[in-house]
Parts: structure tokens; sequence; C-alpha cells
């Protein structure tokens, strides 16, 4: 600006509000006033919440930890896209240089059956966590960390894992996709143990278990619309969920000649 005073923008937000699961949610209007351009998503928010707390009035509650972009917490709908309109990047790194003056923007949780609202744009997604109990770990033990390189593993094959890893479980595949899937989510953390040694021995075991999970869960099945991966802020690629079919398929085919040998030998 000419006076050289900072320059901050006017947004009108419309919020979802809703006390718990069980009661009926409404979107409800704010004005943020002074936002800089240099806040974070997360950061406009809060000075929202100050302006709420400091007149007597229940904060929007969100979820938020790191605020860095590792832990997936952060998990809001922002003008109908997951994570909002910038591609590879979480709510708390979208910053508001990419919203204009005097813009209106729609503030919602994910919204899939497998993720019941817990309050406002919070939502639970235990249904991940009870996803990896079902099988996104190594359960040999592996003792102390061994030294590097004493596992060898194919250049490409670890490139590949740690290309998978990357899933931080934020959810924004589930929340894009017009099924709820959370094909891509899975994909993410079977490939990431199934292509290493270390995941190898419980391979089938793994991808049958987990399908099973995501399906006793709620979540859709993936008709490939890849909005999962468009929306995905790690840019975890939807070959992952071909490569997990093909993984389910094998370890199916190889547990039914399992039990076809056990009848044949009893
Ligand atoms: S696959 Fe991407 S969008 Fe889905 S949970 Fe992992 S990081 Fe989030
Ligand atoms: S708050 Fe941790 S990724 Fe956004």
């Amino acid at each position: 600006m000419a006076d050289g005073s900072p320059k901050t923008m006017t947004l009108t937000l419309h919020v979802w509000r809703q006390k718990n699961a069980r009661a009926a949610g409404a979107f409800q209007t704010y004005k943020a006033t002074g936002v800089s351009p240099d806040q974070s998503f997360l950061e406009m928010l809060d000075l929202v919440n100050e302006d709420l707390i400091g007149r007597g009035q229940e904060p929007i509650a969100f979820d938020h930890d790191c605020r860095e972009g590792i832990c997936g917490m952060c998990s809001l709908m922002i003008n109908g896209e997951p994570h909002g309109p910038e591609r590879g990047t979480t709510t708390c790194q979208l910053h508001m240089r990419h919203f204009h003056d005097g813009d209106e923007i729609v503030i919602e949780p994910w919204r899939a059956r497998a993720f019941p609202v817990v309050r406002d744009l919070v939502v639970d997604r235990g249904a991940f966590d009870r996803l990896i109990q079902a099988g996104g770990y190594v359960s040999v033990n592996a003792g102390g960390a061994p030294d590097a390189n004493s596992v060898p593993i194919p250049k490409k094959e670890a490139d590949l894992a740690m290309d998978a890893a990357a899933c931080i479980g934020c959810g924004a595949c589930v929340a894009a996709c017009p099924n709820a899937s959370a094909m891509l989510f899975t994909a993410a953390k079977v490939r990431h143990l199934n292509l290493l040694p270390q995941g190898a021995p419980e391979r089938d075991l793994r991808v049958m278990k987990m399908v099973e999970q995501m399906d006793a869960e709620g979540f859709g099945a993936c008709t490939n619309h890849l909005e999962c991966e468009a929306a995905c802020p790690k840019g975890i690629s939807a070959d992952f969920i071909g490569e997990l079919n093909r993984d389910l398929a094998t370890a199916i085919l190889r547990s039914r000649e399992a039990s076809k040998n056990a009848s044949a030998g009893g």
C-alpha cells in the first residue's frame, strides 16, 4: 500500500457449526477482518476464534497439531476442495495470499459416513486407526535400529516405499471421493510395508485384513474417479491402488491354494 502499512483483507466465512454428532448442523456466517496474506488458513481461523471468544461466543472447533504439513490433523473442506485450492498443500500450509479481499469462503468438515462429525469442523478419523490396527504394521521383533544398508533393498522398491510412506493419514482422499473410498490411504499403507523385506512375510494377511476392515468401516468402493490423487497433499499416486488390487488378488489365490492343499493333506 502507498502508506507502507501492511495490506490486510476482509473475508466472509460460511462455517459449518455442529454441537455434536447427534445435533443438526448448519452454516453460520462470520466476518474475518484484518487478515494478513502471510497468515496461514488456520491462523486466520485463530483470529476469528479470538474475536468470538472476546464476544463471549463459542469458538469454532477445528483439528490441527503440527501446523507443518506432517501430522495430517488439519482437515478442512475449503470451497468444496479438501485442504483448499492449492495442490500438494495441507490446510495448515495454505496461506491467505491465495485468497482475495472480499472473498467468500465456505468451510466444512470432511463428509463421509466413516468419519462422523465430532464438533463443528472436527471429524472422528478413528476408522483410519482401526485400518492400521488391522494390518498396517510389522509384527516380527526387528530388534534395535539396524546399521544402514545391512538389509539391501533395490533402489526402485526403496523409492516407491518412501513415496507410499509419505501418506500423513489426513483423509482428504476420502473426502474428495464421491464414494468416500479409502483406497488411496489403504493402498499407500499396504504398499509401504509390502514393498520392503521386513513387511514381506505378512504381505498377504496384511492386504486381506486391511481391505476387509476398510469395507467394515463403511468406506465406499473405488470407481476410478481419481479425485483422491488430485486432493492428496502428499502426491500419493493412484497407481498404488492398482498395486493393492494385484496384491489382494494374489493373496486370495494363495490363501485358497493353501486351504486346498491343507484339505488334500488332511
Ligand atoms: S493418501 Fe494422501 S489424502 Fe489420503 S490420507 Fe494419505 S496423505 Fe491424506
Ligand atoms: S496441522 Fe499437521 S499437517 Fe496440518
